[in-house]
């Protein structure tokens, strides 16, 4: 396998290396005591099922947008990037390291929080839902009469549970017990403060940034921003043009993927079905994209 293709990484791993785990899109490999191999594969879930099938280049592209991020938001708060160079990793071979190139970060391995970190500046998904019903989103009261996809007064913070089935949304509150009052307020400040980074530049290229998902660690007694920042699959994106109030907007994100897997006989559980590959690869067309506005550079696909 050469670097253009796709990798789905878990049973194919880097050799000499000790897997820690295999997330849904990430492997994670041990270095040593201190550090982490984070290496992001092109596998693709939808509904929460992981697909048989990977999107061309979609690793490299999360990998290249995170490491964008990671530098134009380390004045706000301390990540846990150290190196995206596969020189950086022992033992690999000439093609261990063509496959591993541009997928990799090597990460200060922390103890991750059971938190995630929602922001959200429009009312829509399961926050739409929750506020038709109550009129809050994650138990927080928001001003009567907003439309469906409505940008909110301020941005607000509506934590969930990392859980390997579904994530559940909690309150602040909530998030405030599971992690301390004072890690709380720092990821709480961080969150918020990221968020705004992130739509004021994004506004300039005509995307609104609707809501985001952060992770924080611990490390050394120290609050880190880890796993994967501002991305399609840990954002939504809307192109400005498209944006209506009253309707969801169709997002950079995997929307193409998930508008086709509708149309499917499929009951959103394992097994995954078998997807066409002109949609994959049209999925793999929209990441590329999604990469070179944020960052401003062509994305490498081969080497
Ligand atoms: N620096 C770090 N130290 C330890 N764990 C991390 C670090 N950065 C990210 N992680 C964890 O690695 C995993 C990333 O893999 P991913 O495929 O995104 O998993 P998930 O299926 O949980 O979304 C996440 O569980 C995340 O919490
Ligand atoms: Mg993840």
């Amino acid at each position: 396998m050469n670097s253009s293709e796709t990798y789905l990484g878990k049973e194919d791993a880097p050799p000499g290396l000790k897997c820690l785990a295999n997330g849904k899109v990430r492997d994670i490999y041990e270095l040593d005591e201190n550090r982490l191999l984070f290496v992001t594969t092109d596998r693709v879930s939808a509904f929460d099922v992981v697909m048989n099938e990977g999107i061309p280049n979609k690793g490299r592209v999360l990998t290249a947008i995170s490491t964008w991020w990671f530098a134009a938001t380390q004045d706000l708060v301390d990540n846990h990037l150290l190196s995206t160079s596969v020189d950086d990793v022992p033992g690999l071979d000439d093609a261990w390291r063509k496959k591993l190139e541009g997928r990799i970060m090597i990460v200060q391995r922390c103890v991750p929080m059971a938190v995630e970190w929602v922001v959200r500046g429009y009312v829509v998904g399961s926050g739409w839902k929750e506020y038709q019903k109550q009129g809050t989103i994650s138990g927080i009261p928001q001003p009567a009469g907003l439309q469906q996809a409505q940008a909110l007064p301020k941005a607000i913070l509506t934590p969930s549970t990392k859980d390997d089935e579904h994530d559940k949304p909690i309150t602040p509150e909530e998030a405030a017990e599971i992690v301390g009052q004072e890690v709380f307020d720092i990821c709480e400040t961080a969150s918020l403060k990221l968020f705004q980074r992130g739509t004021d530049r994004l506004a300039e290229l005509n995307i609104l940034l609707a809501d985001t998902k952060f992770e924080f660690g611990i490390r050394n007694g120290k609050v880190l921003l880890i796993d994967e920042v501002l991305t399609p699959d840990s954002s939504r994106f809307w192109p400005k043009d498209d944006y209506r109030v009253g309707i969801s907007p169709p997002s950079y994100d995997k929307q193409i993927l998930r508008d086709y897997l509708e149309t499917l006989d499929w009951n959103k559980s394992y097994p995954a079905p078998d997807l066409d590959p002109q949609v994959l690869a049209k999925v793999g067309e929209r990441y590329l994209e999604v990469q070179e506005l944020i960052t401003g550079m062509k994305p490498q696909q081969t080497k």
